[in-house]
């Protein structure tokens, strides 16, 4: 299905996905419990990435709530062969960051920032893309709002070459809409990180429903120096203040040790993220979650997209999903 002249089947449809709603892989924050709702409810549900025994027992313990299509996420920059080993026993992977190259022989969508991205991955066999707004939540991958890049991936695909869109939706009606405008499907992360299931720390939760205003900056970056957008904490108010990026020393210093940090062992990563304090200047891209230090809650990113300003209430995800689908 990935030669220039194929002909494209929905790639939703192929999977039995029922409905247009994925949720996305947001880390630790996206395990069995939020994908498998999803799922289980018709959409498609995907794992986050974690290190790859705890991301076999994540996929396992949402295998053993639906039998439904589930998808895993991977980070390329941080995907070793351990993590694709798990992946192949997902019935989609999907990527993000770093150059498309095909490793698996499950469905594979990457997750792209510009028409020049979306064809690489196809080139590279991607059985479709996401595209990504800069109006989403979390790592921003381009630069345009989500409607206008899909317009212009769109236009540089062949016709029927799946395309789904990411950043921005939030309510049945964004759904409608972006299927209107030629997508297969909406993905949504700020949505289902506001869902009971979501494993976010209880205080991001209550930041997010709290908050309307993001900031897209590269504070979080050590181990992975990129613009990301999030809500304000203490430690964007501590080192934002000239700068929404942060500091140019500090971007310097991010950058400089990134090729150590991005490859240090996850037990090593989460003693790191234990100690860090919102006045330390290598702060990094480990969100709090309800299992984790609750310092990461003034000291890490607490990721979140535009639409948390539209979102008021956690819901269950499975209703959620039904919801979106209208
Ligand atoms: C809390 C959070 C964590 C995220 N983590 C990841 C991730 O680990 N991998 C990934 O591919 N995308 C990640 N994203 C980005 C999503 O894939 C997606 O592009 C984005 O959530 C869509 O925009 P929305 O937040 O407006 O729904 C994250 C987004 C959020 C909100």
């Amino acid at each position: 299905m990935c030669g220039r002249h194929a002909t494209w089947v929905p790639l939703l449809e192929k999977l039995g996905v029922e409905l247009p709603v994925v949720q996305a892989g947001m880390g630790a924050i996206a395990r069995h419990g939020l994908a498998a709702a999803v799922s289980d409810a018709g959409g498609l549900g995907t794992i986050g990435i974690l290190d790859p025994p705890a991301l076999l027992a994540e996929l396992a313990a949402a295998r053993a709530i639906t039998e439904k299509p589930l998808a895993v996420n991977l980070l390329l920059p941080f995907a070793r062969r351990g993590h694709w080993e798990v992946a192949a026993e997902a019935d989609a992977v999907v990527t993000f960051w770093g150059k498309p190259r095909r490793r698996t022989a499950a469905a594979w969508l990457h997750q792209c920032g510009s028409v020049g991205e979306a064809l690489a991955a196809r080139d590279a066999g991607a059985d479709g893309v996401i595209v990504q707004g800069v109006e989403a939540g979390g790592h921003l991958r381009g630069s345009l709002p989500a409607l206008e890049l899909l317009a212009r991936v769109r236009a540089g695909l062949p016709a029927g070459y799946p395309v789904l869109l990411a950043g921005g939706i939030a309510e049945a009606d964004d759904v409608r809409a972006v299927l209107d405008a030629g997508a297969e499907a909406g993905v949504l992360g700020t949505r289902f990180l506001l869902s009971r299931e979501s494993r976010a720390h209880p205080d991001y939760k209550r930041r997010a429903l709290a908050g309307s205003e993001t900031v897209v900056t590269e504070l979080f970056g050590a181990g992975w120096p990129a613009a990301h957008r999030v809500l304000p904490n203490a430690a964007t108010e501590r080192w934002l203040a000239a700068d929404p990026r942060g500091p140019a020393w500090m971007r310097g210093l991010q950058r400089a040790t990134a090729p150590l940090l991005s490859r240090a062992p996850e037990a090593m990563q989460a003693r790191i993220g234990a100690r860090l304090r919102s006045s330390h200047p290598l702060l990094g891209p480990r969100p709090a979650t309800d299992d984790g230090p609750e310092s990461l809650v003034e000291a890490g990113p607490l990721y979140a997209g535009e639409v948390v300003a539209r979102i008021g209430e956690l819901r269950p995800a499975g209703e959620l999903t039904r919801e979106l689908a209208g």
